[in-house]
């Protein structure tokens, strides 16, 4: 192991209230030999989780593209293969250990075939020691904070035939002018923040990624300027907690001000994610109601209806702060939607304490939400509470809880049949493939018949049915079409 660059669960911890991320531009320089590491080579990068983890594999792509790399469509067709992988919850890790044991076929069929994990799931010291005792295959290995050092270490683990593993356990960088490979041409994530400092007591996220680094405002306005000047018409902010935006500069600007810039650029549609109740001021909702640009769409994580889960969660609001601002929400944008997520199962939770939650969603009656039963994370506060509830109980509760936020789902999604509403394609519908989808500015799927339709148009649909996920449309014409 010693000859391993490590991450420390303690240091992970670690926070400096004064702490001033260091700015690195140019972020990926490659030498000569680096350029022409990955000539006739192919790589594939499977990435799992967040946006966030999305947006990363879009870098990594960019990076292994610039060394000269193309993608391989096959898994069975890559020289490499990089697991950018999520540690969330156990499942999501349980799925990554799976994939990498269905991956020694390849290895062996194919011995030269590197293979890489990066994102959040070796950023935890036991767990990445696990996986080098117990996973020789994965040859390569670097964490959430050095995704620039991949040219370096994919050349060492080339020259030597050797394992190279570099996980960093630091407040972290912020790094500009990153090359990627953006998934779409339509739309795209912009990164505006990284980590996170509010420890949830059941989060992993702050320990694999580090201090809460927000990018400065011009350089966040230069990359969407640029994705407008290529025809992109949507962007989604990225950030573990946006409304917490820029409180580690000292530029003076929240959260609200960047939403107004990024709105003045004149780009169609502008989303974020993921906010926090806490923080959420009215700057930022006055602006999402003021601008026609900025979609009213709000995913507002409330974890749990009941306070004192609330507070062991350590989440800083309680279930009539959540309900007020929930409410102003409602009242100040037109036509808003909101999503959620909840946890059901925290160590401890009582039968009452998860009504309180199930009452939340008949106040709420949520448009969309992603509900978890509580999944122990090894080095977070909430791993060591003793739990008395049993699995059976949680799931059963999980249930009950999913049974009504489908409920609310349907009912919302069956309010728009009739309306003709802005879709911006995404393109051929994954349910019919004589239809096209989209999202309303609400973020509803549409699935829809066309006449005149192509990916990245905004056009006009006519709904006709309202599922629990999804609606169904016809595309209509009102003569004002955007297909620039
Ligand atoms: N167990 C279950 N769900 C979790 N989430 C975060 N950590 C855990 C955990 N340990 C959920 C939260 C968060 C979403 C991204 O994942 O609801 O908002
Ligand atoms: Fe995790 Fe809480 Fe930070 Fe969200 S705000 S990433 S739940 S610690």
């Amino acid at each position: 192991m010693n000859e391993y660059k490590l991450p420390s669960a303690k240091e992970a911890r670690f926070r400096r209230k004064t702490y001033k991320a260091p700015i690195i531009y140019d972020s990926v320089l490659l030498t000569e030999s680096q350029k022409q590491l990955g000539v006739n080579l192919k790589y594939h990068v499977l990435t799992y989780g967040c946006q966030a983890n999305v947006r990363d594999g879009e870098v990594i792509s960019g990076i292994l593209e610039n060394m000269s790399y193309t993608f391989a469509e096959k898994l069975s067709d890559a020289d490499i293969i990089i697991l950018n992988t999520c540690a969330i919850r156990e499942n999501a890790e349980k799925r990554v250990l799976g994939v990498i044991g269905s991956l020694k076929a390849y290895k062996r069929l194919k011995p030269d075939m590197i293979i890489g994990l990066c994102g959040c799931i070796p950023q935890q010291e036991e767990m990445v020691k696990m996986i080098i005792e117990k996973y020789p295959i994965v040859e390569l290995i670097f964490g959430t904070h050095n995704i620039t050092s991949l040219p370096k270490l994919l050349e060492n683990v080339i020259n030597t035939k050797k394992r190279n593993v570099e996980v960093l356990s630091v407040l972290g960088c912020i790094y500009e002018d990153l090359p990627s490979v953006r998934q779409f041409e339509h739309k795209a994530f912009v990164n505006i923040m990284d980590g996170c400092d509010k420890f949830c007591t059941y989060c992993i996220v702050p320990y694999t990624r580090g201090q809460q680094r927000s990018r400065k405002l011009e350089d966040i306005l230069k990359e969407v300027n640029e994705l407008k000047s290529k025809g992109y018409k949507e962007i989604t902010l990225l950030g573990q907690n946006v409304n917490a935006y820029g409180k580690d500069l000292d530029q003076g600007y929240t959260f609200g001000d960047l939403l107004e810039k990024v709105s003045d650029t004149g780009i169609k549609r502008v989303r974020f994610t993921t906010s926090h109740p806490w923080e959420f001021d009215d700057k930022m909702i006055d602006i999402i109601a003021e601008r026609e640009n900025l979609m009213p769409f709000i995913h507002l994580p409330l974890q749990s209806g009941n306070d004192e889960i609330l507070k062991l969660m350590g989440r800083r609001y309680t279930s009539k702060q959540y309900k007020e601002l929930h409410d102003k929400i409602k009242s100040k944008i037109k036509n808003v939607s909101i999503s959620t997520d909840i946890i059901v199962g925290f160590p401890n939770e009582t039968e009452e304490q998860f009504l309180d939650t199930m009452k939340m969603v008949e106040h709420c009656q949520y448009d969309n939400a992603y509900s978890f039963v509580f999944s122990a994370r090894a080095e977070t506060p909430a791993a060591r509470m003793k739990d008395t509830v049993s699995i059976t109980e949680k799931k059963e509760r999980l249930q009950r809880l999913n049974k009504r936020l489908g409920y609310y789902s349907k009912l919302n999604n069956q309010k728009w049949v009739g309306q003709i509403v802005e879709v911006l394609v995404d393109g051929v519908s994954k349910k019919n493939p004589a239809f096209m989808s989209g999202y309303t500015p609400q973020q509803k799927l549409v699935n829809f018949s066309y006449d005149n339709a192509e990916i990245g148009d905004i056009i006009y649909v006519e709904i006709t049915q309202g599922m629990k996920n999804s609606l169904n449309g016809v595309q209509v014409h009102l003569g004002k079409e955007n297909h620039e």
